[in-house]
């Protein structure tokens, strides 16, 4: 007997139950809450039943009889991808990459299928968005020969895990999560209620079977996987690959690792021929970096365990208009704004009627506030129409009152910016460590201004 799964729409805010989709959920009141899920088969838990639903699960395990990672990872020798999901895919993790539309995602997984493959790890690529002349196409310009990749131009669920079980695939690609649907629902792919079954039906083949799934889910402008917010919950690993779409270079960031750490960033060249790891980033981030133009730092921050250093640029202009305008890329603009007000009351410098834009190189994001130094020194130079000395790099927290603070991993930091020729460090004054340069202690934004005036 074949029993038909029932499906409900659940609020998500109050948990109420209703049998069709509703705007509004009639328990709570709530608007656009309603989320269609999978009812769940009602039963008693009588002694008897409860019994054979021991019988039929799990035994506990005591830990020491646990063997330690039994299952070696999956290598596919693109080494930045290896090293931000901590040494290599994970047998029966289940990894979502998200990003941005035209990004790369396609391009790096078909490549890692392309070197999994060349690994004899049987590999599927499931695409949901690309009909299977579109994929070759892609492959084709490809350095990795990806020939032997199997392509399925599939969007039901259904078939995808019945063919991933009949290849006997150890990984399986998901492109994309939000094309991909199930039949027991009725919402249409890319709802909030079909991504979240989806998921959670890769997830229990994942775990079942062993292979691992990598899902690529897009991402909105706000910088959401559409949606699905609750994926990032249920999956092992969340990548997130960034970048300017206009730029070369492409940062592979681990936002949450199961089984490796987070933060960790992998940085990509894309070229004519695919995504090129990029083995040295602070030589590429600030191999375009023109040493005498006003309004450019160098900073050393920490991705992950790594130090990178980066260039920040800043162009404070006279505005035109009545309200200054305030750019940030690469940087969160309440941050820019607080170090504006900063110099402005601490060290007088005026920026009330001017422009100021500041620009990270590289498509990296600084969410440290360690950087905060090199990006009042980019400012401060770019107002005085000085250039900063090359070779000097800075690394301090700038706090309200204009107090410049230490930083952590600062011997790390400043390993990293000796090895590309930095002689100088612009440091707290009431930083530690054993630096292998120069340093120069800034004790206040003040200081900073003297120093670089000179
Ligand atoms: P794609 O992988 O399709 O992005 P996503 O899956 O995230 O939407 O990549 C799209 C961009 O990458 C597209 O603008 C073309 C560019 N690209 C190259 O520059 N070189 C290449 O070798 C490939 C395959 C793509
Ligand atoms: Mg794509």
């Amino acid at each position: 007997m074949v029993r038909r799964v029932r499906s409900v729409h659940r609020c998500a805010d109050c948990g109420a139950d209703h049998p069709k989709w509703a705007g509004r959920c009639e328990s709570c009141g709530a608007w656009n809450t309603l989320v269609e899920e999978i009812a769940a088969p009602r039963g008693r838990a009588s002694e008897r039943s409860r019994a054979r639903a021991a019988a039929a699960g799990a035994d506990p395990v005591r830990l020491d009889q646990v063997a330690a990672d039994a299952t070696p990872r999956l290598l596919t020798d693109l080494n930045e991808f290896d090293f931000v999901l901590g040494g290599g895919i994970v047998p029966g993790s289940m990894v979502i990459v998200g990003g941005e539309p035209g990004i790369g995602k396609s391009t790096l997984l078909l490549q890692c299928a392309a070197r999994l493959e060349a690994r004899d790890t049987t590999t599927l690529y499931v695409s949901g968005e690309e009909s299977v002349e579109q994929v070759r196409l892609r492959a084709d310009r490809l350095s990795e020969a990806a020939g032997r990749v199997r392509v399925l131009p599939e969007v039901r669920l259904d078939s995808v895990i019945a063919r991933a079980e009949q290849l006997g695939a150890r990984v399986v690609i998901v492109d994309s999560i939000q094309t991909t649907y199930s039949d027991d629902l009725e919402g249409a792919p890319g709802n909030v209620g079909q991504v979240r079954e989806c998921a959670a039906r890769l997830m229990r083949f994942a775990k079942e079977s062993g292979a691992a799934v990598l899902l690529v889910g897009h991402v909105t402008r706000g910088g959401v996987i559409a949606g699905p917010k609750t994926l990032e919950h249920m999956v092992d690993t969340v990548l997130y690959f960034e970048g300017e779409t206009t730029g070369d270079f492409r940062v592979l960031r681990a936002v949450k690792n199961r089984f490796g750490s987070v933060d960790e960033v992998g940085v990509f060249e894309m070229s004519a021929a695919g995504l090129r790891p990029v083995a040295n980033p602070s030589a590429a981030f600030l191999s375009g970096r023109d040493r005498t133009t006003p309004g450019s730092a160098v900073t050393a921050a920490m991705e992950g365990t790594r130090p990178v250093l980066i260039e920040i640029q800043a162009l404070a202009s006279r505005s035109g208009y009545g309200t200054p305008q305030r750019v940030a890329t690469g940087l969160d603009h309440r941050r820019l704004a607080v170090l504006l007000a900063v110099l402005e009351r601490r060290a007088q410098v005026p920026f009330h009627d001017l422009d100021v834009f500041v620009n990270v190189t590289g498509g990296m994001r600084l969410v440290e506030p360690a950087s905060d130094l090199a990006v009042v020194a980019a400012l401060y130079s770019s107002v005085r129409d000085r250039p900063v000395p090359e070779d000097v790099v800075f690394l301090g927290e700038v706090g309200l009152g204009g107090e410049v603070r230490p930083v952590s991993s600062i011997d790390r930091r400043l390993v990293e910016a000796q090895r590309l020729g930095f002689q100088r460090a612009f440091v707290s004054a009431r930083g530690g460590g054993r630096p292998p340069m120069t340093t120069i202690p800034i004790a206040h934004v003040a200081d900073l201004a003297n120093q670089l005036a000179r």
